[in-house]
C-alpha cells in the first residue's frame, strides 16, 4: 500500500461533508488501496459538531482512514495538502442580497487561496463546492499563484448528473446508457444544460440525444430549466440544499480527476477560461466539456454550436463576469 494522501474538507460539520466524508474514508474516490489522512476545517462554533463526525468515522472502523485532524486553524487544515475539497462557505440568510453574498465568500475564499498559496502542495488538486462556487474558484486561484491555474476546478458535476438522469428517465433507460451531456458556464439558473452532443443506447444503440428523446420542445424548454431550477426545487421542498446528491457529485469528479474519464466520454466541470476554443471570455471558471487523463483535464474540441446554444453560452458568461467584477471590487476596498 502507498502512504496515505492528505485529503482536506472544509466546511466539515455540515451536511455535504457528512455524506462525502464516508464515500472518500471507504475507497469511492482515490481506490481501495489509497490510504488516507482527513484533514478537517470548519468554523470555530462549529468544532463540537465536528467532534461528533470525527467520532462517527472512527466508528466506522475503515481500513483507509489512517489519520483524522480536526481543526479550525488554516494552517493546519492546508498543511501539504494532495487534495483540497473546499466546501464550506458563507451561506446565504434571509434578506442577503446577491452581492453580500459574494462579498462574505469573496473573503473566504482569499483567505483560503492564500492557505493554499503557503501551506499546500503545489501539485495539489483544489475543487470549490461552496457558493457561488464558480467566482469562489477564481478568487482562491488568484491568491494561489504558486499553484498551477489547470489546478482548480469547480462542482458542476452535480448539474451534469442531474442532466442525465432527466434524459435517462426520459428515455426509460439507465443513467449509465446516457453520456456527453454538457453544462456551460456557472453552477447558477444560467447555467446551460446542451444536449446537442449527448448520445443515447437504446437497444444495444448509440443514437443522438434528440432522436432518443423525440420531443425537441421538451430539450430545448422544461429539460433545461428543470435542469437549472433543480437545486432551488430541492431547497422549497427539503428546506435545505442537496446533500446527497451533492456529495455523489464530488465523489465522480474527483474520482474522474484521479483516474481519468472513461474512453469516448466527457464530463462537465467548471475550469479556468483562458484560450479556449469555445470564445468564451478569458479569466472566469466556466464549466467546459473535459476529458481528464493523467490527471490532466482537456477541453474537449470541435464540437459544433448552433446559434441556440451560443445565446445561452454567452448569458451565462455575461452572469459570470458581472459576479468576478463585483467580487474583485470588493476584495480591493
Ligand atoms: P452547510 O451549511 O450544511 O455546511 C457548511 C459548513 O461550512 C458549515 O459547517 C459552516 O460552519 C462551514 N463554514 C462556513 N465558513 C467556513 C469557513 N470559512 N471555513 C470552513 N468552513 C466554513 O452547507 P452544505 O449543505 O454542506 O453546503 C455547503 C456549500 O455547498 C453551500 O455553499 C452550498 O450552496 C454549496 N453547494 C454547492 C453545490 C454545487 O453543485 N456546486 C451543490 C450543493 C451545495
Ligand atoms: C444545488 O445546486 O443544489 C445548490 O448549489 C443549491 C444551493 O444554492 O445551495
Amino acid at each position: 500500500m502507498s502512504e496515505p494522501i492528505r485529503v482536506l474538507v472544509t466546511g466539515a460539520a455540515g451536511q455535504i461533508a457528512y455524506s462525502l466524508l464516508y464515500s472518500i474514508s471507504k475507497g469511492d474516490v482515490f481506490g481501495k488501496d489509497q490510504p488516507i489522512t482527513l484533514l478537517l476545517l470548519d468554523i470555530p462554533p462549529m468544532l463540537s459538531i465536528l467532534d461528533g463526525v470525527v467520532m462517527e468515522l472512527q466508528d466506522c472502523a475503515l481500513p483507509l482512514l489512517r489519520a483524522i485532524v480536526a481543526t479550525g486553524n488554516e494552517e493546519v487544515a492546508f498543511k501539504d495538502l494532495d487534495i483540497a475539497i473546499l466546501v464550506g462557505s458563507m451561506p446565504r440568510k434571509e434578506g442577503m442580497e446577491r452581492k453580500d453574498l459574494l462579498k462574505a465568500n469573496a473573503a473566504i475564499f482569499e483567505s483560503q487561496g492564500k492557505a493554499l498559496e503557503k501551506y499546500a502542495k503545489k501539485t495539489v488538486k483544489v475543487l470549490v463546492v461552496g457558493n457561488p462556487a464558480n467566482t469562489n474558484c477564481l478568487i482562491a486561484m488568484k491568491f494561489a499563484s504558486s499553484i498551477p491555474k489547470e489546478n482548480f476546478s469547480c462542482l458542476t458535476r452535480l448539474d451534469h448528473n442531474r442532466a442525465r438522469s432527466q434524459v435517462a428517465m426520459r428515455c426509460g433507460v439507465p443513467a449509465t446508457y446516457v453520456k456527453n451531456v454538457i453544462i456551460w458556464g456557472n453552477h447558477s439558473s444560467t447555467q446551460y444544460p446542451d444536449v446537442h452532443h449527448c448520445l443515447v443506447k437504446m437497444s444495444g444503440n448509440e443514437v443522438a440525444c434528440f432522436d432518443a428523446v423525440k420531443d425537441e420542445a421538451w430539450l430545448k424548454g422544461d429539460f433545461i430549466t428543470t435542469v437549472q431550477q433543480r437545486g432551488a426545487a430541492v431547497i422549497k421542498s427539503r428546506k435545505l440544499s442537496s446533500a446527497m446528491s451533492a456529495a455523489k457529485a464530488i465523489c465522480d469528479h474527483m474520482r474522474d480527476i484521479w483516474f481519468g474519464t472513461p474512453e469516448g466520454e466527457f464530463i462537465s466541470m467548471g475550469v479556468y477560461s483562458t484560450g479556449n476554443p469555445y470564445k468564451v471570455p478569458e479569466d472566469l471558471i466556466y464549466s467546459f466539456p473535459v476529458q481528464i487523463k493523467d490527471k490532466t483535464w482537456k477541453i474537449v474540441e470541435g464540437l459544433a454550436v448552433n446559434d441556440f446554444s451560443r445565446a445561452k453560452m454567452e448569458a451565462t458568461a455575461t452572469e459570470l463576469i458581472e459576479e468576478r467584477d463585483t467580487a474583485i471590487a470588493f476584495l480591493a476596498k
